[in-house]
């Protein structure tokens, strides 16, 4: 039995398996440049993280309708659930979307036909949270949250992710505070390929309450300690690290040496469709690989509700 655990880095256009992908594009016309499902997975060899957001925007243009949005939530959802999951906050990036001429309420509709129901389904709390795309400018991060606004009961926060070298936390000071204003809760990918002065700015310009990925905060010992001290969440994504070459192997992940320091570490999957395994396939292969002990992997899993946006009076499992 998986360990229950709370996924908190997940992004729902990652989910998007090859066999769901072909299946979409035949039901919307969408032309896809790959054979079949074998020659697509052939291509998911990256070189850094660039060139994997290649193939996950390109892939995206599958998802048109409503119906799309709700299947690839569903799909997930009881993946997730058969891997101990009770209980997960996903990220979706409505600029991608609305790039392509879909609109927002397409988008979250969509997702919530399925997250909605998820606690019934699939036994999964959920939250939503809305990324921007940080190589887009200022200006659209503004206007996207502009375009959430009719939606905000579904949303509970907001975050940064997409090509992050070149593109520091403080492009989006403004954004954060008007997500803030609106009352959504902050997180943001910050020292995935970025220095660990991303961090910083994310902590100190966007207030954030968690940092995603947040490997290369390791570099700067100042930073370990502010991060202990004030016990900031880290939701680490070991498998995506290796698949785009943030480190070499799985063995050389400083998981164990960041846990050993105290920091509060969590292990997510990020885009697991892309990345070879969903939440309880990471749980086990840094425990394998790594050899953590059974405390160590209970400490990541009650790390993952801790820091949850879960609220006090809202059940930490759901059935
Ligand atoms: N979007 C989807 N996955 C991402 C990742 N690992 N880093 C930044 N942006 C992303
Ligand atoms: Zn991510």
């Amino acid at each position: 039995m998986p360990l229950p655990k709370a996924e908190l880095h997940l992004h729902i256009e990652g989910t998007l398996e090859p066999e769901l992908a072909f299946r979409l594009a035949e039901r919307n016309g969408v032309e896809l440049s790959y054979a079949d499902t074998e020659a697509l997975r052939h291509a998911y060899r990256f070189e850094d993280l660039q060139s994997f957001l290649n193939l996950y925007y390109e892939l995206m243009a599958v998802l048109r309708t409503e119906q799309d949005f709700e299947e690839l939530a569903d799909a997930y959802l009881a993946r997730a659930a058969a891997q101990g999951v009770r209980h997960a906050e996903i990220f979706f990036d409505p600029q991608a979307h609305l790039a392509r001429g879909v609109e927002m309420g397409t988008v979250i509709e969509g997702l919530w036909r399925a997250l909605g129901r998820s606690v019934e389904t699939h036994g999964v709390s959920t939250k939503l949270i809305m990324c921007f795309l940080r190589d887009e400018s200022a200006e659209s991060a503004l206007a996207t949250l502009d375009a959430a606004k009719p939606y905000l009961d579904r949303i509970t926060g907001v975050g940064l992710d997409s090509a992050e070298v070149g593109h520091p936390p403080v492009k989006f000071r403004e954004a954060y505070d008007a997500a803030a204003a609106l009352g959504l809760r902050r997180v943001a990918h910050a020292g995935e390929e970025g220095p660990p002065e991303y961090v910083v700015q994310a902590l100190d310009l966007l207030g954030v309450e968690r940092i995603d990925h947040g490997l290369r905060s390791v570099e700067d010992p100042a930073l370990v300690e502010r991060l202990v001290r004030d016990r900031v969440p880290l939701t680490l994504c070991p498998l995506s690290n290796v698949r785009l070459r943030t480190i070499d192997t799985l063995a050389d992940h400083p998981l164990p040496a960041m846990l050993e320091a105290g920091l509060m570490c969590t292990v997510n999957s990020d885009d697991p469709a892309y990345f070879g395994g969903y939440a309880d396939d990471n749980f086990t292969a840094v425990q394998q690989t790594l050899g953590l002990t059974e405390d160590r992997m209970r400490e990541l899993a009650r790390n993952s509700f801790l820091a949850s946006f879960l609220e006090d009076d809202e059940p930490r499992r759901a059935r």
